[in-house]
C-alpha cells in the first residue's frame, strides 16, 4: 500500500463567530457585567501570595539580566504598586532593579489617570467600613518609605504613593488583546489576573495563543483567582505550552 504525506496542519486560529464585528466586547454579557463591578481591586489583593511570588522570581530569574514585566488589566494601579513593593521588601532594591520598570496598562482611562497621579483608594468601596481590613493592610504591607496616607472628604482613605516607588511602573491605556502583539517573549512575566472573564471565550483561546506563542520557555503568566473557577479553568494554557507551578496561578512556559 502507499503510504503518502499527511499535509501539514494548518494553525487554528481562533475567530468571532460570524454575527460579532469587533474582536473586543461586543456581547451583552460583557456590557452587563462592565455595569457591574469591572475594576474591582485593591492592594495586596488577598487571592494570591504576593511576598512567596517575589521570592519565587527572584529564584527563577537568577540568571536573568532583565526581566520584562507586564501588568494587564492592572486597574486603578494598586496591583502594580503592590508588586513593585514585595519585590522590594522581600529581595532590596539593588536585586529588585532589574524586574523595573513594570509595564502596566487597563482599558478604562479613567483608572489609568488615576493610577499616573500614584493616589489610590486604600480598599475599593464595599470593604471601607471593614475597618480592622484596613488596620491589618497597613500595618502588615504598607510601609512609608513607599508611601503616605491621605484622606479626603469623600473618598475616605487614600494611599499616595512616593515618587520612588511611582517611577517602577509605567502606565499606559490597552487592551490586552492587541498589547501582547508587542510584549517582549525573553524572560517575561504577565500578571494577566482577574479579568478573563471579561472576554468572551474565542477571546480567551486567541489571547492564551497569542501567549503561547509570544512568551518563550521559561517566562511566565499569572492568574487570578476568578480566572482559574469552574468552568473558566483555563486548561487552555496547558494546550500553549504552560503548566501550572508550585504557586498557586502562576503558570511557566515549559517549551
Ligand atoms: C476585576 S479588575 C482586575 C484588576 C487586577 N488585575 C486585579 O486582579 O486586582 C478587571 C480590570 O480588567 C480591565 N480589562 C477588562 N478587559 C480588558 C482588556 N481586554 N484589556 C485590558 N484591560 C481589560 C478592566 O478595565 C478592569 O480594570
Amino acid at each position: 500500500m502507499k503510504i503518502t504525506a499527511l499535509p501539514p496542519q494548518s494553525p487554528y486560529i481562533p475567530t468571532p463567530p460570524a454575527n460579532k464585528k469587533s474582536p473586543a466586547f461586543t456581547s451583552n454579557f460583557f456590557t452587563n457585567l462592565n455595569g457591574q463591578r469591572p475594576n474591582f481591586t485593591y492592594f495586596f489583593r488577598g487571592d494570591f501570595e504576593w511576598l512567596s511570588f517575589a521570592k519565587y522570581l527572584n529564584r527563577h530569574f537568577a540568571n536573568a539580566e532583565k526581566v520584562n514585566v507586564y501588568n494587564a488589566a492592572c486597574s486603578d494601579g494598586s496591583e502594580p504598586f503592590t508588586l513593585v513593593m514585595s519585590l522590594i521588601r522581600k529581595l532590596g532594591h539593588e536585586k529588585a532593579e532589574k524586574f523595573f520598570p513594570i509595564e502596566a496598562f487597563d482599558l478604562n482611562s479613567s483608572l489609568i489617570n488615576m493610577a499616573k497621579t500614584g493616589v489610590i483608594p486604600l480598599l475599593p468601596e464595599p470593604y471601607t467600613i471593614v475597618d480592622i481590613w484596613r488596620l491589618k493592610l497597613k500595618n502588615m504591607f504598607m510601609e512609608h518609605r513607599f508611601l503616605n496616607y491621605k484622606k479626603i472628604r469623600g473618598f475616605g482613605q487614600l494611599v499616595q504613593m512616593n515618587d520612588a516607588t511611582r517611577k517602577h511602573v509605567n502606565f499606559s491605556v490597552g487592551n490586552v488583546l492587541t498589547k501582547v502583539d508587542s510584549m517582549e517573549g525573553e524572560n517575561t512575566v504577565v500578571m494577566a489576573r482577574n479579568f478573563w472573564m471579561y472576554l468572551e471565550p474565542y477571546e480567551q483561546e486567541l489571547l492564551a495563543q497569542k501567549l503561547g506563542s509570544k512568551l518563550k520557555k521559561d517566562s511566565i503568566i499569572v492568574l487570578g483567582k476568578y480566572d482559574t473557577q469552574g468552568e473558566r479553568n483555563l486548561d487552555i494554557f496547558t494546550r500553549y505550552g504552560f503548566e501550572e507551578t508550585y504557586i498557586d496561578y502562576v503558570y511557566e512556559k515549559i517549551r
